[in-house]
């Protein structure tokens, strides 16, 4: 099993990851935890290049540097683990990307899908849970969390809303949309019943 966490900054994606790996290895799933940009040596690499506020990238550029990161994820860590018998559980997938440099990016939606589509590969997740967030609140949230930022956390204020909105244009029925706006266990409830409906989890 495959699932993909989604959202704003501060929305709560770390968060309630570690909540559902806990929960599903005590129902004896191997869990396995990864994240993006990142997963692997190259693609954590390539993180540390994208999210330095020390470098200037347009939306093109970095949704190059994110998808050739993204190919190393998916190959090397997300198929063997999935081909291992694990549920894999990634913090952002190319959602990310469709969102952030395609939508507020100004790339485009299409742009961003063509550039990460043999990246991916046909490898797409079981369930997408967007944890959907006020701008606003996500922010002061990830502002509290760590004191400066990175690159992305930077961002304007309207930027952060554009990838709110965005997430709400591209959901489908293999995603779940969360109100994050609340509390830890609330939200946490939430994705187990949505879990629990599709059949993912005992
Ligand atoms: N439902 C919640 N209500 C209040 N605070 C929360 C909630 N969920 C998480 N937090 C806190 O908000 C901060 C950001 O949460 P978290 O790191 O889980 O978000 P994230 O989506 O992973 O953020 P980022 O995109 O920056 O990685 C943390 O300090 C966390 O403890
Ligand atoms: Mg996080």
């Amino acid at each position: 099993m495959f699932i993909a966490f989604e959202g704003g900054e501060g929305a709560g994606k770390s968060t309630q990851i570690e909540l559902l790996k806990n929960y599903l290895t005590e129902r004896g799933h191997d869990v396995e935890l990864t994240r993006e940009p990142g997963g692997t040596p190259v693609a954590e690499a390539m993180r540390d290049y994208v999210l330095n506020p020390a470098n200037t990238i347009d939306a093109l550029e970095e949704c190059f540097i994110i998808a050739t990161g993204r190919a190393s994820h998916v190959a090397h860590r997300i198929r063997p683990a999935l081909a291992a018998g694990k549920t894999v559980i990634t913090d952002r997938f190319v959602y990310s990307s469709y969102v952030y440099q395609g939508i507020a990016g100004g790339l485009g939606l299409e742009k961003a899908k063509r550039i990460n589509e043999p990246a991916i590969d046909g490898c797409e997740p079981d369930l997408i849970i967007l944890l959907d967030i006020e701008a606003s609140t996500g922010v002061a949230r990830a502002r509290q969390a760590k004191d400066g930022g990175d690159r992305l956390d930077q961002a304007s204020m309207a930027f952060h809303e554009q990838v709110n909105a965005g997430y709400r244009t591209i959901v489908d029925d293999r995603w779940a949309v969360i109100d994050a706006n609340r509390d830890v266990a609330a939200v946490f409830d939430d994705i187990v019943h949505v879990m629990t409906d599709r059949g993912l989890c005992a």
